[in-house]
C-alpha cells in the first residue's frame, strides 16, 4: 500500500475500544480491551474507567491475588484462559499485565500491580504474558514507565535517578520484553524526569527497541498523547481511543515536513502486523468458552493466592467448631479493583455461602458494616454482630477496603482499615477473644491488632471464586501457600518512600532511591508487621544441605526442603542475593531467585534455583551499562526476606569494564593498580611525606592535584598514565 495518507489513520483508534480497518490494505479493525484479569469487552457504552458494564467473563484474581502464589506456571495457566476468553469474544489485544512498582502502600492502584521487586514482578507478568500470547491474542505491558501513584497520573513528573530507574523501575518491564516479547506495551500517563513517556525517545525507543529488542506496537494509555506528531516521533506507534484532531495534526505536519512518512510508516507497519495476526486467530476462534472450567481455574488460583499471615493454631478450623461470620464482604465480596480493570464476572462466589457448604449449615452472621456507599444496614448493626459474635467459638471477621476506599485514579490518604471497622473489631475482642480476621483489599492495610487475634488471613482480591478458597483454607481443606510481595509496615511513616510520596505540582521525586519496600526496611532495620515473602501454613519446613556453586552462566543453587509437619503444603523458595565490600552503594539483600515445591508430610525434595549472571548486575551510572561486580556473594535461602534459613558464599569473577586512570582518578584508585602505585606513593611522598594519617587523609584527592601539590606536571603526568592504561589494557586483552 503505497499512499501514506491512508495510513494516518492506523496510527490511532476508530473509537475506544478499536483500531480501524484499512480497507486500502485490506486489514480489518481489531478489537483492544481491558484487561488485565479478565475480559472487559464492552458492547453497550463505552468509557475506559469502569462505568459502563461489559458481557460476561472469568474474573481471576488481580494481580494483587496472582502475585502471592508465586506461580509462575499457574500464571501461565491463567494467561492460556484469559486468552481463550479474548478469542471467543473477538478480542484481539488484552490491556495488560500492570506491573509498575508498589512504592507506596498508598497507590490506589496497587491491586493491579505484582509486587515492591522488579524480580518477582517480571517473572509473574513474563509468565502470564506467555500464557495469553500462547492464544494468539497480544497483551500489553502497562503503564512503561515510573507511573507508582494515582494522584495526579496524567501529568506528574516522575524524577528518578539513573541507577534506581534501570535497577527498579524499568528491570522488571525489561525482563518481560526480553523473555516474553509482549505484543504492545503502552506508554504511562506521567512524565519520566522531565518529558511525558508518550514522547520520551529515550524510554520508548533507544531502552524499550535499541536495548530490550521491543518488537512490538507502543500504545498510549488511554488519553496519554498530548501530541501525535512529537509521540510518533517518539517512538509511540498507536494513540488510543479514537482522536480526530490529533489524527487531522498528523496530516498537517505531514504537508508541513514536520513529520516524515517513514515515521508514519514505521507505526503503520508495527500496527499492522499485529492487526493482521490476531486476525488470523480470530478468524478460526469458537464463540464461547468453558465457563465452569474457567471458574474452577479461578478457585484453584485464588487457593494459592491467600496469604495466612498469623496463626496461633486457631487455624484450621475444626467442622464441629461454632462460627460467627461477621462483616458484609463474607456476603458481598469485595473481590477485584475499582477502574478500567473492573470485569464482569461469570459468576460469584462469597465465603459466607461457601462457609455454609462446607459445614453442612447455615452460620450465623452479621453484616456489622457497610462495605460500600448507599448500602442501607439497619440502626444497631454493629450491636447486632456483637451479639452474634459472643458466643460462638471462633469469630471470623470480614475485614477490609471498599471499592471506594482504592480505586483506580485516586490514592489512598491512610493505610488503615475503615474506623468503623476497627471499632467493631475493639467491640468483638470485648466479648470474644477468639476473632480470626479475615480481610479483602487491594494493597496492604496496617494491621495494629495483630497481636490480640488468633489468626489474620489475607485474602487480598481474589477474583469471582475467591469465596469458596477462602472457605477452604479456613477449614484445612486447602493448606495455604501464599506469601507477600509486598512488605506490610507497622506505621505509614516507616515506608521507605513516605517522605517523596506523592509530591506535587513540581514533581514526585524518588527521594528513597533503590531502597523500596524490603530493601529499605531492611537497610535502616525497621521493624515491619509481616516482611517481603512471608506466608505461614498449616505444616512446617525445614532447610538443608545448601550449596552455592559458580556455574558459566551465573549461580547455581540448590537446598533440601522437607516437610516436617503433618500435613501436604506447599512452600515457595526465595533466594536473595547480596556482595560484601561493594564499591557501589548496595541494598541489603534483594530477591533474585525462586521456586515452590509441594511435599506430603515427612517427603523431601531438592530444590534448585539458577540465578543468571545477569541477574548479579547493577547499574554503573560511570558507565551507563549493567556490570557485574567481581567478588564474594552470599546468597541466603529461606522461606521470607526475613526467614532466612542458610546461606552459602561464592567467588564470582564479574564483568567490570576497563576503566583507564584519568587525572580525575583518586590517589586510592591510582594506587590500586599495582603498575602505577610506586608512582603515586612518591609523589605523596614527595608532597606530603610518609605519616600514614596523612596518606589516609588523601586518598580521596584527586591524581591531578596530588601533582599540583608534589611538583608534578600534569602534562607529564598524563603521559605515565597513557602508558599504564595502555599496559592494563593490553594485559586485559
Ligand atoms: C488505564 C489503563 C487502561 C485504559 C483503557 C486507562 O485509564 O490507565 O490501564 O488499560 O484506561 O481502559
Amino acid at each position: 500500500m503505497a499512499d501514506v495518507h491512508a495510513k494516518i489513520p492506523l496510527t490511532g483508534g476508530s473509537d475506544f475500544w478499536h483500531t480501524p480497518a484499512i480497507p486500502e490494505a485490506d486489514l480489518p479493525e481489531l478489537m483492544w480491551t481491558d484487561g488485565p484479569h479478565g475480559v472487559r469487552k464492552q458492547s453497550g457504552s463505552t468509557d475506559h474507567v469502569g462505568i459502563n458494564s461489559s458481557e460476561p467473563a472469568t474474573c481471576f484474581p488481580p494481580a494483587v491475588g496472582l502475585a502471592s502464589s508465586w506461580n509462575p506456571g499457574l500464571l501461565e495457566r491463567v494467561g492460556v484462559a484469559l486468552g481463550e476468553e479474548c478469542r471467543a469474544l473477538g478480542v484481539g489485544v488484552l490491556l495488560g499485565p500492570g506491573m509498575n512498582i508498589k512504592r507506596s502502600p498508598l497507590c490506589g492502584r496497587n491491586f493491579e500491580y505484582f509486587a515492591e521487586d522488579p524480580f518477582v514482578a517480571g517473572e509473574l507478568a513474563s509468565a502470564l504474558v506467555r500464557g495469553i500470547q500462547s492464544q494468539g491474542v497480544g497483551t500489553s505491558l502497562k503503564h512503561f514507565a515510573v507511573n507508582n501513584q494515582e494522584t495526579d497520573r496524567m501529568r506528574r513528573d516522575s524524577q528518578v535517578d539513573e541507577r534506581t530507574l534501570r535497577e527498579i523501575y524499568l528491570r522488571g518491564f525489561g525482563k518481560v520484553v526480553l523473555s516474553a516479547q509482549p505484543w504492545t506495551v503502552m506508554c504511562s500517563y506521567n512524565r519520566v524526569n522531565g518529558t511525558f513517556a508518550s514522547e520520551n525517545h529515550w524510554l520508548l525507543t533507544e531502552v524499550l527497541r535499541d536495548e530490550w529488542g521491543f518488537e512490538g506496537v507502543v500504545v498510549s494509555d488511554w488519553g496519554a498523547v498530548w501530541d501525535r506528531v512529537r509521540a510518533l516521533k517518539a517512538g509511540l506507534d498507536l494513540e488510543m481511543p479514537a482522536n480526530r484532531t490529533h489524527e487531522d495534526g498528523v496530516r498537517e505536519a505531514l504537508a508541513a515536513g514536520g513529520i516524515d512518512e517513514a515515521t508514519i510508516d514505521r507505526a503503520f507497519g508495527r500496527i499492522e502486523r499485529i492487526v493482521r495476526r490476531a486476525a488470523a486467530s480470530l478468524a478460526d476462534a469458537p464463540d464461547s468458552f468453558d465457563v465452569a472450567g474457567h471458574h474452577a481455574l479461578a478457585r484453584a488460583t485464588a487457593e494459592q493466592c491467600i496469604v495466612l499471615l498469623a496463626n496461633d493454631g486457631v487455624l484450621p478450623l475444626a467442622r464441629e467448631t461454632t462460627v460467627a461470620v461477621v462483616g458484609e464482604f463474607a456476603r458481598t465480596p469485595r473481590y477485584q479493583g475499582a477502574g478500567s480493570s473492573r470485569v464482569n464476572p461469570t459468576r460469584l462466589d462469597n465465603a459466607l455461602d461457601a462457609i455454609a457448604a462446607l459445614v453442612g449449615h447455615e452460620v450465623p452472621f452479621a453484616p456489622g458494616f457497610a462495605t460500600a456507599a448507599g448500602q442501607e444496614l439497619p440502626a444497631d448493626a454493629r450491636e447486632q454482630a456483637v451479639a452474634v459474635a459472643k458466643d460462638a467459638d471462633v469469630v471470623l471477621a470480614f475485614l477490609g477496603l471498599g471499592e471506594n476506599h482504592e480505586s483506580e485514579g485516586y490514592d489512598r490518604e491512610h493505610a488503615d482499615l475503615p474506623e468503623e471497622q476497627l471499632t467493631l473489631l475493639e467491640d468483638i475482642l470485648a466479648v470474644n477473644p477468639n476473632v480470626v480476621v479475615v480481610l479483602s483489599n487491594g494493597a496492604s492495610v496496617l494491621l495494629p491488632f495483630a497481636d490480640r487475634v488468633r489468626a489474620i488471613v489475607e485474602g487480598w482480591l481474589l477474583g469471582q471464586a475467591g469465596g469458596g478458597a477462602l472457605a477452604d483454607v479456613l477449614y484445612g481443606v486447602v493448606n495455604p501457600s501464599g506469601k507477600l510481595t509486598e512488605t506490610i509496615p507497622h506505621r505509614l511513616a516507616d515506608v521507605p518512600s513516605y517522605l517523596y510520596f506523592p509530591g506535587d505540582d513540581s514533581g514526585v521525586r524518588y527521594g528513597e532511591g533503590l531502597f523500596v519496600g524490603y530493601r529499605g526496611y531492611d537497610a535502616l532495620g525497621t521493624d515491619v508487621a509481616f516482611p517481603f515473602g512471608h506466608g505461614l501454613s498449616y505444616t512446617t519446613f525445614a532447610y538443608s544441605d545448601l550449596s552455592v556453586t559458580a556455574t558459566d552462566g551465573g549461580l547455581s543453587v540448590a537446598v533440601t526442603v522437607t516437610n516436617t509437619g503433618s500435613r501436604a503444603g506447599r512452600e515457595v523458595v526465595q533466594a536473595y542475593a547480596s556482595i560484601a565490600g561493594s564499591k557501589v552503594v548496595r541494598v541489603p539483600r534483594e530477591l533474585k531467585g525462586f521456586a515452590s515445591v509441594t511435599l506430603e508430610p515427612g517427603a523431601s525434595a531438592r530444590v534448585e534455583i539458577a540465578i543468571p549472571a545477569a541477574e548479579l548486575a547493577f547499574w554503573s551510572v560511570q558507565d551507563h551499562a549493567w556490570v557485574v561486580e567481581g567478588g564474594e556473594y552470599t546468597v541466603e535461602v529461606g522461606s521470607s526476606s526475613r526467614d532466612l534459613r542458610l546461606s552459602g558464599t561464592v567467588a564470582v569473577a564479574g564483568d567490570e569494564p576497563f576503566r583507564p586512570l584519568t587525572l580525575a582518578s583518586t590517589v586510592a584508585e591510582g594506587m590500586s593498580v599495582p603498575a602505577f602505585a610506586e608512582v603515586v606513593g612518591r609523589m605523596a611522598g614527595d608532597a606530603f611525606g610518609s605519616d600514614p594519617d596523612l596518606m589516609k587523609m588523601m586518598e580521596s584527592m584527586p591524581l591531578a592535584a596530588l601533582a599540583g601539590f608534589s611538583g608534578q606536571s600534569p602534562r607529564q603526568l598524563q603521559a605515565l598514565l597513557d602508558h599504564v592504561n595502555a599496559v592494563r589494557q593490553a594485559a586485559q586483552g
